[in-house]
This record gives structure tokens, sequence and C-alpha cells, in this order.
């Protein structure tokens, strides 16, 4: 099978270009559904400020003999969760979005929930199952992407990739755990 690819014109791409300038990145030739697209990382966004704060949480409540590593490690996600919302906002402002960073309803439009915990495992093993979320959440919408939008594609999948050492970092501390620890709870 033979897949000739032919490039659009150029007097086309130039016309093309000066339609609605104002839409900024968003040319004519973006394939996907752009609202649908805004609302998918919006979902994402809530997603992100939702894990920064568990994190953040977690990084001042730990206690315990193990604490200082683990509450180390959730800072250090808590960053990385905040520098996602920031990504994922700045492209939503490029499709010609609004990033939605308002309290109101930011539990409901996170796929990740919001559990405090009582006990460094029951932290660990929280943040570990917001992760997975997380990564089956991103992984869907790059499916749904396909082709489409490859620049939001190629965001998501970075960010995919750092919730995948996320979910390996905790997956470690929760096995590093003293068996006392894992009991119970
Ligand atoms: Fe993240
Ligand atoms: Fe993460």
């Amino acid at each position: 099978m033979t897949n000739q690819f032919v490039m659009t014109d150029t007097p086309t791409l130039r016309q093309r270009a000066r339609q609605h300038i104002e839409a900024g990145a968003v040319t004519v030739g973006y394939g996907a559904d752009r609202e649908a697209v805004l609302t998918l990382l919006n979902g994402a966004l809530a997603t992100e400020i939702v894990c920064m704060l568990r994190y953040r949480r977690h990084h001042f409540m730990v206690r315990g003999i193990h604490s200082q590593a683990v509450a180390e490690e959730f800072l250090m996600h808590s960053n990385e969760e905040q520098g996602h919302a920031d990504l994922l906002a700045e492209r939503i402002v490029q499709l010609g979005g609004e990033p939605n960073f308002s309290p109101e309803g930011l539990l409901a439009r996170s796929h990740a929930e919001y559990v405090e915990g009582v006990t460094l495992v029951d932290m660990i093993k929280e943040n570990l199952v917001a992760e997975r979320i997380a990564i089956d959440s991103y992984r869907e919408v790059i499916q749904y992407l396909g082709n489409q939008d490859p620049t939001t594609q190629r965001l998501l999948e970075s960010i995919l990739a750092v919730e995948e050492e996320h979910a390996d970092d905790l997956a470690d501390l929760l096995f590093a755990m003293p068996p006392e620890q894992t009991a119970g709870h």
C-alpha cells in the first residue's frame, strides 16, 4: 500500500494562515474538536491541582522515623504536579480557551481524589492510587487525540511519563515500609 503525501499548496497555506489570525496557534488545519480538547485539558488541569494539594498536605503531615525521605518525595511530587498544571494551562490558552483554576467544583472536575489519610502508609497508598488514575486518564486522552493535535498529544505524553515515575517512586516507598506500618489500615 502506498500512501502518497501531497502537501497543501503554498498559495492555499498562505491564504489560510491569514484567516482568523486572532486565533493564534489554532489554524484552519487544526484537526481535533477544540472544545472537546479544552474540556479534557481542564479536567487534567483540575487533576494536577488536586494532586498538588494532596501531596502538599501530606508533605506537612507525615510523622515518624521514616518521614524525612517521604516528606521530601511528597514535596517534589507536589511541585512537579504544579509544573504540569502550568503546562496544561499554557496549552489551554494557546488553544484559545481559559484555564479553570476555580476552587468551586475543583474536585468534581478532577479525576483523582483528595484523600488526607492518617498513617504514612495511607498517604503513600492514596498518592499511588491518584497517580494510577492520572496515568489511565492521560493514556485515554492521548489515544483519543490520535494525530489530530500532535502538540497536545506530546505534552500529555511527557506528563504521563512523569506520572509513571511518580507511581514507581511510591511503589518503592511502600515496599520499603516496615511490616508493622503496612499492616493495620
Ligand atoms: Fe502531574
Ligand atoms: Fe504525579
